[in-house]
C-alpha cells in the first residue's frame, strides 16, 4: 500500500498525463495509469505537478518588518540600508524569529521550500544569526533554510566584520557573504571578495555575494569574484547576486566578463522585483531597468536562478512569497516573450535555483524526493502567466499545504456559471515567438 498517489498530472517536461506514487519520502513510480493502492489519492487533473519553487536570495531578518521604524522616503538601496541600520539596535531575538515564521508560513503556502537567506551580521550582539537558527531549526521538515553570513554594510567598512562572520560561521551559518560595492573604495571591493573567498576556501563553505548591485558600470567586483573562484577552484559554490552594473557595462566588456564567469562555473542570481525597483533610480529618461543580461549569461551556459530578496522590508514595500511572481517580472523586464524563454524562466524559480544552492536535483523521478508542488496550470508558461494558484504542496511525501482552485463566476446569460482561469487555448506546437533579441 502506497502513501499517496498525484493522478492525472503533466510534468514541466511536457510528458503526461503521468501518476505520480509516493512511499514513505520519496516517488516509487512515475507512469501512465498506474494500478496502485494508496493511502491517499489526488486528481490534478491534468494540471502541472513540478519541483517546490527555490529562492536562493533572501534577506529573512528584515521580512515583514516594514515601516519600522519608518518607511523607505527615496525607495533607493542606500536609504534602505540606512534604515535597516536604524531598525537593527531596535531588533529582539523574539520579534525576528516571530517574523520569520510568519514568512515561512506564506512561503509554504506558496510552494516555496527551498530559501537561501542572508543574515546581517554587522550587530556585534549576532542577535539575528541566533534567531535564523532557530527559525532553520523550526522549520527544518517543511524548509530547506540555508543562511547566509551577510556583512550588509562592508566586511572592511564595518569595523568587527570580519571578526563577525567567521564567529556566525562557527555558529553554524552554511555560507559567506559580501558586498564590495558598498566598501569605501574598489579597492577595498575587490580585497573584501578575495579575501571571502579565501575563507570560503579554508572553510570548504560556499561564497554568495551581493555584487555589483550599482548602475554603475565601473564597478566591476564581479571580475575579481570570477577571477578568484577560478583560481582558487570554488566553482559552482560560487554565487554572483544582482550583478546589475552589467546592464550598464561597455558591451566589449561584458563579451569579456561572461566568458570569466562562464568558465568559473559559478551560478548568477538576479533579483528581478528588486532590481526593477531599485535601480535606475538617479536616472531621469532614458531610465535604465538595471537587470543583469540574462540572456547572454544563458548563452554561455551560466546557471542562471532567480531570487525574490525583499517582502516588505526596508528596500521592498511589496512581495508575496511567490516566485512565480519573480518569474513574471523578469519575463517584462528582461524582456524574454519567446515560449522557449518563458518556460525557461519556470526553470529559473525551480531546478535553477537548486543548482545554485548547492541543491540535490529536485526533477520529479523514481527514487528522487516526494517534494512538489500541484499547480493550477498545465504548463510552465501558463503557470508563470497566471502565477497560478498552488492547489497542494507535498514536502517530502507529506501534503503540507492545499488552496482551493481559483474560479471566476460570470453573470453573463448563457455562459458557462464558472470560469477557470487555466482554461486557454493551447498555443499551436509550431508557434515560434522567439525574436532576434533572444
Ligand atoms: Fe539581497
Amino acid at each position: 500500500m502506497l502513501d499517496l498517489v498525484v493522478r492525472n498530472a503533466r510534468l514541466p517536461d511536457g510528458r503526461g498525463p503521468v501518476d505520480i506514487a509516493i512511499s514513505g519520502d520519496r516517488i516509487a513510480e512515475i507512469g501512465a495509469n498506474l494500478a496502485a493502492d494508496a493511502r491517499r489519492e489526488i486528481d490534478a487533473g491534468g494540471r502541472l505537478a513540478s519541483p517546490p519553487f527555490v529562492d536562493p536570495h533572501f534577506h529573512m531578518d528584515a521580512t515583514l518588518s516594514l515601516g519600522l521604524p519608518r518607511l523607505n522616503r527615496s525607495g533607493t538601496l542606500l536609504e534602505g540600508i540606512a534604515l535597516w541600520g536604524e531598525l537593527k539596535p531596535q531588533l529582539t531575538r523574539e520579534a525576528v524569529i516571530e517574523r520569520a515564521l510568519r514568512y515561512c508560513d506564506l512561503a509554504v503556502a506558496q510552494g516555496l521550500l527551498s530559501i537561501r537567506s542572508h543574515v546581517d551580521v554587522c550587530d556585534d550582539r549576532l542577535l539575528a544569526v541566533e534567531a535564523l537558527l532557530e527559525v532553520r531549526r523550526q522549520v527544518a521538515d517543511h524548509i530547506d533554510l540555508q543562511l547566509v553570513a551577510f556583512p550588509q554594510d562592508g566586511l572592511y567598512r564595518s569595523p568587527n566584520a570580519e571578526a563577525n562572520l567567521e564567529r556566525a560561521l562557527d555558529m553554524g551559518v552554511d555560507v559567506i557573504g559580501g558586498i564590495p560595492h558598498f566598501e569605501r573604495t574598489m579597492e577595498d571591493g575587490a580585497a573584501s571578495v578575495k579575501r571571502l573567498c579565501a575563507i570560503a576556501a579554508e572553510r570548504g563553505l560556499p561564497v554568495d555575494l551581493h555584487c555589483d548591485e550599482s548602475d554603475d558600470p565601473m564597478s566591476r567586483h564581479i571580475e575579481t569574484l570570477a577571477a578568484e573562484a577560478t583560481r582558487l577552484g570554488l566553482g559552482s559554490r560560487v554565487v554572483a547576486s544582482h550583478v546589475t552594473s552589467m546592464h550598464s557595462m561597455d558591451n566589449y566588456y561584458a563579451t569579456k566578463l561572461i566568458a570569466l564567469i562562464a568558465e568559473s562555473g559559478m551560478s548568477v542570481v538576479p533579483n528581478p522585483l528588486i532590481n526593477i525597483t531599485l535601480q535606475g533610480r538617479q536616472d531621469s529618461y532614458p531610465r535604465r531597468r538595471g537587470l543583469t543580461r540574462i540572456a547572454e549569461l544563458r548563452a554561455a551556459g551560466v546557471n542562471v536562478a532567480f531570487g525574490q530578496d525583499c517582502t516588505m522590508d526596508p528596500w521592498y514595500p511589496l512581495g508575496s512569497a511567490d516566485m512565480l511572481e519573480v518569474a513574471h517580472m523578469a519575463v517584462h523586464a528582461a524582456p524574454m516573450t519567446s515560449r522557449e524563454a518563458m518556460a525557461w524562466a519556470f526553470d529559473a524559480v525551480t531546478v535553477n535555483g537548486a543548482a545554485a544552492m548547492g541543491l540535490p536535483d529536485p526533477r520529479l523521478r523514481k527514487g528522487g524526493p516526494a517534494s512538489l508542488v500541484v499547480l493550477q496550470a498545465r504548463d510552465p508558461i501558463e503557470a508563470v502567466r497566471l502565477k497560478a494558484t498552488r492547489l497542494c504542496v507535498i514536502r517530502k511525501g507529506r501534503v503540507i499545504a492545499e488552496t482551493p482552485p481559483r474560479r471566476a463566476r460570470l453573470a453573463v446569460e448563457g455562459r458557462p456559471a464558472t470560469v477557470d482561469p487555466a482554461d486557454y487555448a493551447p498555443v499551436a506546437e509550431d508557434t515560434d515567438l522567439r525574436t532576434a533579441a533572444e
